[in-house]
């Protein structure tokens, strides 16, 4: 792998930030994880305009533009000789003694680009499970931000149940993992959380909607219960990392038959051919 911090290219071993640095210290900042496949960034134009909401949404003054983060990105993968990797990028307020007001320094950036952890197949033949946990997290899920602590605590939480993931519930409805997003099937169609400012829009989500219309199967954002998630014939998550994962047992309760489903299995195919 290799690392990236404000103009220049390290060893990760030689990544070191000063301790007056707005993310260390407020986790004032934003980030995206971006998987590479065969060499190619996955959906990049997606994840650059993602970061630059979410840099707009917390006032970061970044100069660069998308293309500039662009080739960035594109040198630290070709840097890294590395063909199947992920990409973590942040961007923060800056190199500044500590202060809650904004700086007036620069934008501090940081990239790391490590080999892909790949789910196995026998997990993914095998299904994951999942906790329902409150969502805890703030009101402004949508932006890519730093702070997490409130999914930390819940992906924990899962891991110590012996679970995977751990899905979000705010005001009886779910919203979306830890770490990913949420999809129910029922009746072969597909249903999800509808974007807000509630959950992240995630990458991953916006490819498994092109591949749900590519196969012709239903994909409808709606808001659903734990019950209903309970009820349903499948269940998966995705994320960048995880990709499309089936959940086949949420707080020790089956979901259909408890094995991975056929329609979740056909999108995941599918997704792959997007890649
Ligand atoms: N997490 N929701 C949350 C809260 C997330 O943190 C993520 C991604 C997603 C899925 O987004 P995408 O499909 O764009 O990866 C949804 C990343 C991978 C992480 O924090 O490691």
């Amino acid at each position: 792998g290799i690392g990236y911090i404000n103009g220049k290219f390290t060893n990760l071993d030689e990544l070191v930030l000063p301790i007056d640095e707005r993310g260390h210290q407020f986790g004032d900042g934003v980030y995206e994880v971006i998987r590479v496949y065969n060499g190619t960034p996955f959906m990049l134009d997606e994840h650059l305009d993602r970061l630059i909401n979410s840099s707009k949404a917390i006032k970061l003054p970044i100069t660069q533009t998308v293309e500039d983060f662009k080739n960035l990105i594109l040198e630290a993968v070709d840097k890294s000789q590395l063909m199947d990797c992920n990409v973590y990028m942040q961007i923060t307020r800056g190199i500044v003694t500590r202060n809650h007001l904004f700086p007036t320094v620069p934008v501090s950036i940081t990239m790391t680009v490590r080999p892909a952890k790949l789910i196995s197949q026998t997990t993914r033949e095998k299904g994951e499970t999942a906790i329902f946990h409150e969502d805890e997290r703030w009101a402004n899920c949508y932006i890519k931000s730093l702070n997490l602590l409130p999914n930390i605590l819940a992906k924990q939480t899962a891991f110590e149940a012996g679970c995977y993931e751990a899905i979000l519930v705010r005001d009886g409805y779910v919203t979306e993992a830890s770490s990913s997003n949420v999809f129910i099937i029922k009746d072969g169609k597909v249903f999800t959380t509808p974007l807000s400012k509630q959950i992240l829009p995630g990458i991953t989500r916006m490819a498994v909607k092109n591949a749900t219309n590519l196969l012709n199967i239903d994909f409808i954002d709606k808001n659903f219960t734990p019950e209903e998630l309970l009820e349903a014939d499948e269940v998966f998550v995705t994320s960048t990392t995880s990709e499309v994962l089936p959940i086949v047992k949420v707080d020790g309760k089956l979901i259909g038959t408890g094995k991975p489903g056929e329609v979740t299995n056909r999108i995941y195919q599918q997704f792959l051919k997007l890649i």
